[in-house]
This record gives structure tokens, sequence and C-alpha cells, in this order.
């Protein structure tokens, strides 16, 4: 048989147009609900397979790679979106509410969980968590879009997922969602230094919260007197507000609030974490708080994941988990 198709046709071409031909008269019959049978499913879809790779598949090259640099520290972080309103709707406690912070932290556990042994640290406070990965990682091969989609979508989806059992009978009214960002850090001191600027932030945040709502709540005055009040103060100012006429010690607060919380993953064995991880950590009524159940043995060897309220600004923290620096973790794998 001849080829009419094209002037250039071969011997070969003629042939596989024969075959193409003869499978086409001797198709299979449709079932008797009408759908195709399983052998003409399947030519259907390699012959739509063969046309998006022959026709449609340059369209992949549009998709441009996004890895990170190699040898930097890859930070996530997360943020709550509007949690302004989200808050107020949800009556969350003013300035801080316990049930929520620790929900943020259940969250972030998963992501934890999910990323080990390649994310090392995490820090948040407020309606925000931020993920280290260790500087050697090539998970996902580095690809941010990567990175960030599944840290966002595991937090966001955690969140829900833990909200009834840890904030009790408030009723999750509109689903709450996180936005996202990658950012990376080339060395050491400048990740110390973002984490310190979070801490710092914290600081920063929760003295004015605790001042301006103990002027509100105890000292009866407006919001926008306790605003007027508080503008052009320094710290040491918010501090003698709230000592001498609240009685309250800005540092007897509980350091959850204070610090923010950490989850690290540790090197060192179960026992000797268990002592220090009740010094540690804040519970804000001063007992076994959530915060500080974070000792947890992982049944694959990958280390310990311990929660803290602690200070990460000074060298104590990164003397005492000198392994988050050092990229030994890798080797808790
Ligand atoms: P975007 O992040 O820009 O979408 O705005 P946002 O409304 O989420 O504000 P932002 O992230 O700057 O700040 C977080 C807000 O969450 C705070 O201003 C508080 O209003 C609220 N928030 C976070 N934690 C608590 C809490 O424990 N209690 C209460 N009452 N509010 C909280
Ligand atoms: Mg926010």
């Amino acid at each position: 048989m001849m080829c009419m198709m094209s002037l250039k046709c071969t011997w070969e071409c003629c042939m596989q147009r024969c075959a193409r031909l003869l499978a086409s008269v001797c198709r299979p019959p449709l079932s008797v609900s009408g759908s195709l049978t399983r052998p003409s499913i399947r030519a259907l879809s390699l012959s739509t397979t063969a046309m998006a790779k022959s026709k449609y598949e340059y369209v992949r090259h549009f998709e441009l790679d996004d890895l990170c640099l190699p040898n930097s520290w890859i930070v996530v972080r997360i943020d709550g979106k509007g949690f302004h309103r989200f808050t107020n709707e949800h009556g969350f406690e003013k300035p801080n509410d316990a049930p929520a912070l620790e929900l943020m932290t259940r969250a972030a556990r998963d992501v934890v969980d999910l990323f080990r042994p390649d994310l090392v640290l995490a820090y948040g406070q407020s309606d925000e968590y931020s993920f280290v990965f260790r500087r050697q990682t090539t998970v996902y091969r580095r690809r941010a879009s990567k990175l960030m989609s599944q840290v966002v979508s595991q937090f966001s989806s955690s969140y829900v997922f833990h909200w009834p059992s840890v904030m009790g009978a408030r009723a999750l009214r509109q689903p709450p969602t996180f936005d996202g960002r990658v950012v990376l850090y080339p060395t050491d001191r400048n990740l110390r230094d973002y984490l310190s600027w979070r801490q710092a932030d914290c600081h920063i945040n929760n003295l004015y919260n605790t001042a301006f709502w103990a002027l509100v709540n105890r000292g009866g005055v407006t919001n926008a007197q306790a605003e007027e009040r508080l503008r052009h103060t320094l710290a040491a100012d918010k501090n003698e507000i709230l000592f001498s006429e609240f009685g309250i010690n800005y540092n007897d607060e509980p350091a959850l609030y204070r610090k923010g919380t950490v989850i690290v993953r540790s090197l060192e064995t179960p026992g000797e974490q268990d002592s220090k991880l009740s010094s540690d950590t804040g519970a804000p009524d001063g007992s076994t708080a959530p915060a500080s159940e974070g000792v947890r043995t992982d049944p694959k060897p990958v280390g310990v994941v311990k929660v803290l309220n602690c200070d990460i600004i000074g060298d104590e923290f990164w003397n005492e988990h000198s392994s988050v620096l050092s990229g030994n973790n890798k080797k808790a794998k």
C-alpha cells in the first residue's frame, strides 16, 4: 500500500500507517454501558501521551527552576493573613491567647516532622513562624516554591486539624490562611541576626501590648487614650507604667509571651533533656503547659524535638544546641 500523505514517505512509514489502519479496523467493541473497554482506553491514553509529547510538551519550558542558592540557610516564614480580624472574630484573649499560641506550635511541629531531618529549627511568635532548613539540604532540590508551598499548606491544614483539640469549645468560624516567603541567609551570623530580629520584634510588641491592655483593661482608659499615653515611650517607661501603676513586673510575665517559641531538633538523648526542659520552658501559669510538653523521642533516630521558650539572641542557646549550626543534624538521619 502506498502512502498518499507525503511524497517523502518511506517504506517504514508506510508499514506504520498500515499497522495503525489495521488497529482501527480491528478495534475492540464498546462495553455494554457504552464506555470504552480496557484495551481501547489504553490505546487512547498512549496516543494522547504521544500527542502531548510531540506537540504540547514545549510548554514545560515555561516552568522556570527557582532553586535556592547552594550553601545558604533557607528560611521559610509563614504569617497569618488578616489575623487582627481573625483573632477578634474568634475571641482571642488580648494581648496573648495561650491556647491559640499552642495551636500555632502544634501546627509548626507537624511541619518540622514533615521535613525531618532537614528542618533544624523553627521560631514562632504572634501569628508567624519561621522554619530553618539546614544549609546543605537537598530536599525538593532546594526549589523555593516547592518548599514554601509545602510548608504553608502543611501549616494551614494542621492549624485547622488541631483546632478542636486545642481551642476547646471555641468554634472555628472561618478558614484561616497564611502567607509564606523564602529568604536565604549566607552566613551563620546572618541567620542568627534574622532570628534575633524576630525575637526582638516579639519583645517589642509584647511589652507594648502588655502595657496597652493593662491601661485599657485595668486602668479604665480608652484605646485611644492608651495609645496616646504610650506614644514616644521607651521600654523603660513601659516597664515603669506596668510596675508602678499595676504592680506588674514585666520579667515575671510568661516566657511564652516574652520570648516566643523555639522548636529545635537536638542530638542529645531524651534522658539528658528531661531535666533541662522544665527550666527552659515558660508555662504561662507556671504549670506544665502544653508548650513544655516538647520532649518527644522519635520512632526513627532523628534526635529529640524540644519546644522551648528561651532567649535565642545570646550565645547560650547556640552553645547548648551547637548541632543546629554545625550541621551535625544530618548525622541524626
Ligand atoms: P497581615 O499579616 O498583613 O495580613 O495582617 P495581620 O492582621 O495578620 O497583622 P500582623 O500579622 O501584623 O499581626 C498579627 C496580629 O494578630 C496582631 O496584630 C494581633 O492583632 C493578632 N494576634 C496574634 N496573636 C494574638 C493573640 O494571642 N491574641 C490576640 N488577641 N491577637 C493576636
Ligand atoms: Mg499576620
